[in-house]
């Protein structure tokens, strides 16, 4: 997979890719992160890529002709790209596997107020990682790169993400390790009985019992 983060802010992503599993997935060549400066396909002389919005108020406004010149630039009949807002479709686990079978991905990092409307006319998708409003695109942009890579064949054992959190609709269940006893808190017995078909359902009813408290949204549904 190929992924293009479009940004005025590229130093923002310094360690991010360059650590763990991205890391290893980059590596590996599963896949290929560019970080791609729209500041360098303005044709504004004094290299402007926004200006204050019609009909006033606060703030600048990213303008189309950087942003479109460099989508344009990119662009391929395998890309989807993906605009990041929070006025997009909340990002969900689903949509993650859905992206991890694409071959290229354009993912443009809005700053400042906003950006001109008519951006969303080249995007194929519109994107909110939560109901919070970021300074910019590029930590969200970071938050899809990190759950769609781990996602890629070769990258994570397939089991990894069969237990993952929102699988079917459960959170992830609790788990633990050495030593058996710390500060007086046991592990669960069940858990080292060795009796798998009895840690299974004690799985299960933990899952289901931490979405029914933590989510209950998830749950209902
Ligand atoms: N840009 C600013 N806030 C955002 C959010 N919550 N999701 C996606 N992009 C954003």
């Amino acid at each position: 997979m190929r992924i293009d983060i479009l940004t005025l802010f590229p130093n923002m992503f310094q360690g991010v890719f360059q650590e763990s599993i991205v890391r290893r997935a980059i590596d590996l060549g599963k896949v290929e992160i560019h970080l791609v400066n729209f500041r360098d396909y303005t044709m504004d002389p004094h290299h402007k890529v926004d200006d204050t919005p019609y009909g006033g108020g606060a703030g600048m406004v990213l303008m189309c002709q950087p942003i479109f010149d460099c989508v344009r630039s990119l662009k391929t009949e395998d890309s989807k790209v993906i605009l990041l807002t929070p006025g997009g479709k909340p990002y969900r686990q689903e949509m993650a596997y859905e992206l991890s079978h694409a071959k290229h991905l354009i993912i443009i990092c809005g700053h400042y107020e906003g950006f001109d409307e008519r951006i969303k006319s080249i995007c194929d998708m519109q994107i909110s990682i939560g109901d919070y409003v970021l300074t910019g695109g590029e930590i969200p942009s970071m938050v899809l790169v990190d759950s769609i890579t781990r996602l890629l064949p070769g990258v994570i054992t397939d089991e990894s993400h069969i237990n993952d959190s929102f699988h079917n609709q459960l959170l992830d269940y609790p788990t633990y390790t050495k030593p058996r006893v710390f500060e007086g808190m046991e592990v669960p017995e069940v858990l080292t009985s060795g009796d798998h078909k009895k840690i299974e359902e004690y799985r299960y009813q933990e899952s289901v019992r931490l979405t029914k408290e933590n989510r209950p949204d998830l749950f209902d549904k």
